[in-house]
């Protein structure tokens, strides 16, 4: 498991919708003292703004964090890179950055990344990640999907990114939005090696029963 002040994590948000869990897996990576290094596309900004409100916006994002999931939060660091910087530190391999996430990934991200456009600094970083053979988890979310769309998928996965759709379980019992964000940011923090409680292993029964 990467280490309190061991290498980095790239988490990228783009327009598709589910800004709940970026916000939800940014701030667990955080409480695990993890610098966090964070690109936005503009439809990322905009997604964080339409859907948990203003309070979000990439601006307050800090406060916001800490006032919703705890101070725990201010256990680990945030460095924000501009998506139009493709000279910022994550576009080159010899950075330290042991692996990324882009949740929510659009599929306009999805097909940059299947391509190796690297025409933003998420596409690049995720370019970074694959040759370097790091790990990259995709988050991807639309319904229902194109062959164009599946494809792409199948691209990045042969390529050796995880794709971890934005698919939360039911059988957990969930009884808030929350408890489904929690769900899927377990499911990113495990595929990133990191250990959590955020979501309990199954057991072979239904919770409560
Ligand atoms: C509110 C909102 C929700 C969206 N949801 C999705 C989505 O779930 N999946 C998707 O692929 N695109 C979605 N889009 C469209 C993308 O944001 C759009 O294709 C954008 O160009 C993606 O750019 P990016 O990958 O640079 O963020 C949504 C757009 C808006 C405004």
């Amino acid at each position: 498991m990467p280490g309190e002040r061991g290498p980095s994590i790239a988490l990228a948000i783009t327009g598709a919708s589910g800004a709940i869990y970026a916000t939800r897996t940014l701030a667990a990576l955080l409480s695990r003292g993890v610098h966090v290094e964070v690109v936005i596309s503009d439809y990322g900004r905009r997604l964080l703004r339409d859907e948990l409100g203003d309070q979000a916006a990439v601006e307050n994002l800090t406060p916001y964090l800490s006032a919703k999931y705890g101070s725990d939060v201010g256990r680990g660091r945030i460095t924000l890179h501009s998506n139009r910087d493709l000279g910022a530190t994550l576009a080159s391999g010899s950075h330290g950055c042991s692996g990324m996430v882009i949740v929510p990934c659009s599929m306009k991200t999805l097909a940059g990344v299947a391509h190796g456009l690297s025409r933003s600094l998420v596409e690049r970083a995720a370019d970074v990640m694959l040759k370097e053979r790091r790990r990259l988890v995709i988050v991807p979310r639309e319904t229902p999907m194109s062959l164009p769309q599946l494809r792409n998928m199948v691209l990045c996965a042969e390529a050796g990114a995880m794709i971890l759709p934005a698919m939360p379980a039911f059988y957990q019992q969930p009884k808030t939005l929350d408890d489904l964000a929690d769900f899927m940011a377990g499911k990113i923090l495990s595929a990133l090696g990191f250990d959590h409680d955020l979501c309990a292993p199954w057991t072979g029964r239904v919770a409560g029963s």
